[in-house]
């Protein structure tokens, strides 16, 4: 296992972007612990259903405000009262910007009194959380997914957790710019197009080939754009045998620790009639098939040692821009226009698309 400084990637062990910690599910009224970013934390649902996430250990005596079965407060479901969650040790209150707004036995709250919150949005089914070493309100929107999530005519995604990976995030990021791997890896075959655009915050793949098994007809093109925005989750608009969306997040757990999820929606019919049983079971298929495809990668991360210093060739593609284009959420937000200058623009690898030459 490798860290964020063996990697010289910046001033910040953990970096900022906006990260999936959850299925929507596993947001109710029980506050759950959680642990990202090297910290325990906790989410928790207020009663008008808004998910919250917060410092695990309260200001005043340290207790873990999740961690607890046998508290009066727990059990007499005083925990989360409101949008507030009260700690079960000497049952202070806190509200949704972490302050203190009460204390049983006290009207002097004293400022400090104040639990750390992360903005956090729930979206296509997935709990969102901003993280940021310097405290600041998200610069980035959340992404909309394509807009896909409950469009009429799509399958909504199902979650499905890869695993806990011994694998830095840049590890994972690379695979953006990594040319090489899809013939022995994912099965392509007769390439077209491959090619990276570095846009500031963002970073595309435009990917054109075949597959042995994702496209209806032999001799058919997958086309795929596929980006991130930030650090933390992968978006690919995917043309094969079904139009489809794919998400891959992947937050950090510890320095040096993935936890990895895909998903895969499915667009089974133009919207003009229901969707039936049979659609989503079509689009459940078509989910495990991408599933199964990630799951390559995966069992390579999960296994590898880490590569601080590639042994790169040209035609591996530009993983050493993908590499620098990371580092900009490794350091302070006043860096990242310096160092998305340096990567900005399109790099590509190969172009045997008819009428055009290979750059
Ligand atoms: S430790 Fe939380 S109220 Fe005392
Ligand atoms: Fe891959």
């Amino acid at each position: 296992m490798a860290t964020s400084s063996d990697y010289a990637l910046g001033e910040y062990t953990f970096p900022r972007g906006w990260f999936m910690i959850g299925a929507a599910s596993d947001a109710t009224r029980i506050p759950a612990p959680i642990r990202y970013f090297g910290k325990d934390l906790v989410l928790y649902r207020g009663e008008s259903g808004t998910a919250y996430v917060v410092d695990a250990y309260c200001p005043h005596m340290g207790a873990h405000l999740a961690k607890n079965t046998t508290s009066y407060i727990v059990r007499d479901g005083e925990h989360v009262e409101g949008e507030s969650i009260r700690c079960p040790f000497h049952g202070w209150r806190f509200g949704t910007d972490g302050a203190c707004n009460h204390i049983p036995y006290s009207d002097f709250i004293p400022k400090a009194a104040k639990l750390r919150t992360y903005p956090t949005i729930e979206r296509a089914g997935i709990i969102w959380v901003w993280h940021d070493e310097e405290g600041l309100e998200p610069d980035v929107e959340l992404a909309n997914f394509g807009g896909h999530y409950g469009e009429p005519g799509w399958v909504e995604w199902k979650i499905d957790y890869m695993g806990d990976l011994n694998s830095h995030g840049i590890e994972i990021v690379d695979n953006m710019a990594d040319f090489g791997h899809f013939i022995p890896i994912h099965g392509a075959k007769d390439w077209q197009y491959f090619a990276n655009e570095f846009q500031g915050h963002v970073i595309h793949q435009y990917y054109s080939a075949g597959h042995r098994t994702l496209t209806a007809a032999d001799g058919d093109q997958l086309v795929l754009d596929t980006w991130y925005e930030g650090p933390g989750f992968l978006q690919s608009e995917m043309a094969g045998a079904f139009d489809s969306f794919i998400m891959i997040a992947n937050t950090p757990v510890e320095d040096g620790v993935t936890r990895s999820w895909h998903a895969l929606m499915v667009k089974v019919h133009d919207g003009s009639r229901e969707t039936t049983a049979e659609d989503r079971a079509n689009a459940l298929m078509y989910q495990e098939g991408s599933r199964l495809a990630f799951a390559q990668d995966v069992e390579i991360w999960a296994n590898k040692r880490a590569s601080i210093n590639p042994l790169a060739i040209p035609n591996d593609g530009p993983y050493g821009k993908v590499r620098t284009w990371y580092r900009q959420f490794y350091n302070p937000r006043a860096m990242a226009p310096e160092i998305q200058a340096r990567v900005n623009g399109l790099a590509v690898t190969l172009d045997r698309r008819p009428g055009h030459q290979a750059a």
